[in-house]
């Protein structure tokens, strides 16, 4: 176990360090994706290129799952999943909050498939590496994590995401206007996996998003669980696509009854995924 986190670390610093030195003053959009706003830029494409290369060489037999080259099938039943840089419209920005997030996982690469071995999430921009092993706790820069008891929800800092595609947004702003009244305040930072691991590392009490893709997720919720909190969907479903929210289980189930309320995985309307 503690050989594959060392893998993804040393993955993760070396695509970081890529994506931080070759940053130019200008950051193109290479393409888009699901609308006009969910871009790519080059060095998207590169890191998540260092990452394959490097993982073909110290893992030949594994499979890998990246954001921006899909799947490559292995034989030795474990899967890489990657997210080259997730962040990317704070990268495009020059805003640090910007991550490379690479994990280990067993089992089918889906969040409700999928056994979490190892996970890495390291934001060049602010020297700051989240790491997790199964069983082997949560640690930022070499100090471990733990989760710490959140206050009630009224004085909670709450996280969260939102999606690209207008649909989606919409529903996400209804669910936040019912969410933001109820708490301290709401963040929107911009990068899920550097958020996942403020939650571990006691900056945020507790984060949600509707619609995080496996390798939004595969790390930091492993760095989150780690540290003994809870990464849960709504109605006892697994966190994933649906919805995510992540704290102190107390205050996950708190929050998970709101936004069931507000029926925040509902689909939709036209337009919507
Ligand atoms: C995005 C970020 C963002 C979250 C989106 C993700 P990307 O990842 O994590 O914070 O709200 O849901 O898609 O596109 O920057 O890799």
């Amino acid at each position: 176990m503690s050989e594959l986190v060392a893998v993804a670390e040393r993955i993760a610093r070396e695509a970081g360090r890529l994506v931080l030195e070759g940053r130019p003053e200008t950051v193109g959009v290479a393409a888009t994706k699901s609308s006009a706003v969910d871009v790519v830029t080059a060095m998207d494409l590169a890191s998540e290129d260092l990452v394959r290369r490097m993982l073909a060489e110290l893992r030949p037999h594994d499979a890998i799952l990246g954001e921006e080259g899909g799947h490559r099938s292995g034989t030795s039943g474990v899967t890489w999943v990657v997210d080259p840089i997730d962040g990317t419209v704070n990268y495009l920005y020059g805003l640090p909050a910007y991550a490379v997030s690479v994990a280990a996982v067993v089992g089918e690469p889906t969040p409700a498939t999928w056994t979490a071995l190892a996970g890495c999430v390291h934001a060049p921009a602010t020297r700051e590496t989240w790491t997790a092993g199964r069983g082997l706790g949560a640690h930022l820069d070499g100090r471990r994590l733990t989760v710490a008891a959140a206050p009630p929800l009224g004085g909670c800092l709450v996280g969260t995401g939102f999606g690209y595609v207008a649909e989606r947004r919409r529903a996400q702003a209804r669910v936040l206007a019912a969410v933001l009244p109820r708490v301290r305040d709401v963040r929107r930072m911009g990068a899920a996996a550097i958020d996942l691991c403020q939650v571990a590392t006691g900056r945020l009490d507790l984060y949600y998003e509707r619609g995080l893709q496996p390798w939004d997720l595969a790390a930091g919720a492993l760095v989150v669980t780690e540290a003994g909190g809870v990464v849960a969907g709504l109605r006892g479903a697994p966190a994933g696509s649906g919805m995510t929210v992540a704290g102190a289980s107390e205050r996950v189930a708190e929050l998970a009854r709101i936004l069931e309320e507000q029926e925040a995985d509902a689909p939709d309307g036209p337009g919507g995924e």
